[in-house]
């Protein structure tokens, strides 16, 4: 199973040429010939709606040829290594088997598998998760300590600004602080059906996913080396992740999984499949502090009322996350980046 041939057949199929369009500027004609995304649409994704901001993000091979500095083109390859290959960082920033291309598919540019650039052109902006503004930097530090399971380097540092640059660049030509809603940005849901059930989503992950990701979920390495990566488990992202929401677990796996077969998944297996993947034990969420009820306490109205956090499951009587299991990072944990206040002398 050659997984690197897979992923870059998927990318290779559904991204076309750089440039930035709104949807309603192609209603004139002239963009009709090359409007972008079209293989993505061929392949069963929404086509872009009218009035929506349609990026396609410069590639690696772009970069070769434009006219920019070439000390910043050292530092954006480098952001790109860093996120394509972010087990280098492994011990010291990352204590999962995940890149951050594990889940942001296509290098960070694939529609609808959150495409990272909206991140360089809607930031700095308030962000519901900790409740406060956030910068760029900070939300990678995001992705690190809860997907990556880790701890973020340092903001200014240099692997920091090799990633901001990447996730710049591929925002080259964007629009800043656009109005309009982004095509494909998150990993949008497909419509909750009325039930969700663990047994037909362990159905659905035994016969559809289990050949990459292992019946166990610990995904799969050859020779030491990452092939696929781990759903549950030790090695996979902590319970703070936003992936751990059902919701957005069920969206990434509609758009993206199985892999080279996206969207192939009926609605109702992908909430199943994702309801049973978000019920299984990964480590704790960085933002604990002894107690799950405390944690429910605190963020069961926002963030958790979307994960199996605290659950009882059916079967086992397991309560899901009640348990001090850091996975590899061990046990010198403090609360990380929660309730952090800020600004706050500044006047409505
Ligand atoms: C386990 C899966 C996972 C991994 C690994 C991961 N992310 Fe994310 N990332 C997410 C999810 C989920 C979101 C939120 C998407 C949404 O809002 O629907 C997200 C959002 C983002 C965004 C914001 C995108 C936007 O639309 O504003 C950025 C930037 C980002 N991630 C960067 C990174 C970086 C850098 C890494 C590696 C250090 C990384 N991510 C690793 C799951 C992941
Ligand atoms: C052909 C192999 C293959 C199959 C089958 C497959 N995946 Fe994946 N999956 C991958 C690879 C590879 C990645 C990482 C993407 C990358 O590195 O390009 C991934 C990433 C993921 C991720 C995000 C990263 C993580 O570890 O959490 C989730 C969630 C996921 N797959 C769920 C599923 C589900 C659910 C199914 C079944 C419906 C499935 N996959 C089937 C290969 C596969």
């Amino acid at each position: 199973m050659r997984k690197k041939s897979l992923a870059l057949a998927v990318v290779g199929a559904s991204i076309a040429a750089a440039g930035v369009v709104t949807a309603n500027a192609q209603s004139d004609g002239e963009q009709n010939a090359e409007t972008p995304y079209q293989n993505l649409v061929e392949m069963g994704y929404p086509a872009p709606q009218e009035g929506q901001l349609v990026h396609v993000p410069p590639t690696m091979a772009d970069l070769e040829d434009a006219d920019l500095h070439p000390e910043l083109k050292k530092v954006i390859r480098r952001g790109y290594d860093l996120f394509t290959n972010t087990q280098q960082l492994r011990g010291k920033n990352v204590f999962n088997d995940m890149n951050c291309s594990s889940c942001h598919l296509g290098e960070g540019r694939q529609p609808f598998s959150a495409p990272v650039w909206p991140a360089a052109i809607t930031l700095p902006n308030f962000r519901g998760k900790n409740q406060h503004v956030n910068n760029l930097e900070e939300r990678i530090a995001g992705c690190f300590a809860y997907s990556m399971n880790g701890t973020p380097p340092e903001y200014g540092s240099d692997d920091m600004l090799a990633l901001s640059a990447y996730h710049r660049w591929l925002a080259k030509g964007a629009p800043v602080y656009p109005d309009q809603p982004i095509y494909g940005r998150g990993f949008p849901p497909p419509d909750r059906p009325e039930a969700l059930s663990y047994a037909r989503g362990e159905t659905v992950y035994q016969e559809q996913c289990a050949i990459c990701h292992q019946e166990d979920g610990s995904g799969h390495y050859e020779d030491g080396e990452y092939v696929f990566p781990a759903l549950w488990g030790d090695g996979s992202n902590n319970w703070g992740a936003g992936i751990v929401r059902t919701h957005t677990a069920a969206g990434f796996i509609k758009n993206n999984m199985p892999l080279g077969q996206p969207l192939s998944l009926s609605d109702q297996e992908a909430w199943d499949v994702a309801y049973y993947m978000t019920r299984q034990e990964r480590p704790q969420d960085p933002r604990y502090d002894g107690s799950v009820d405390d944690m429910l306490e605190k963020f069961g109205p926002t963030f958790h009322k979307h994960s199996s956090y605290g659950d009882v499951r059916e079967h086992d009587d397991h309560r899901l996350a009640d348990h001090a299991n850091w996975g590899e990072k061990g046990e010198e944990v403090i609360p990380w980046n929660v309730g952090v206040p800020r600004f706050e002398d500044l006047e409505d």
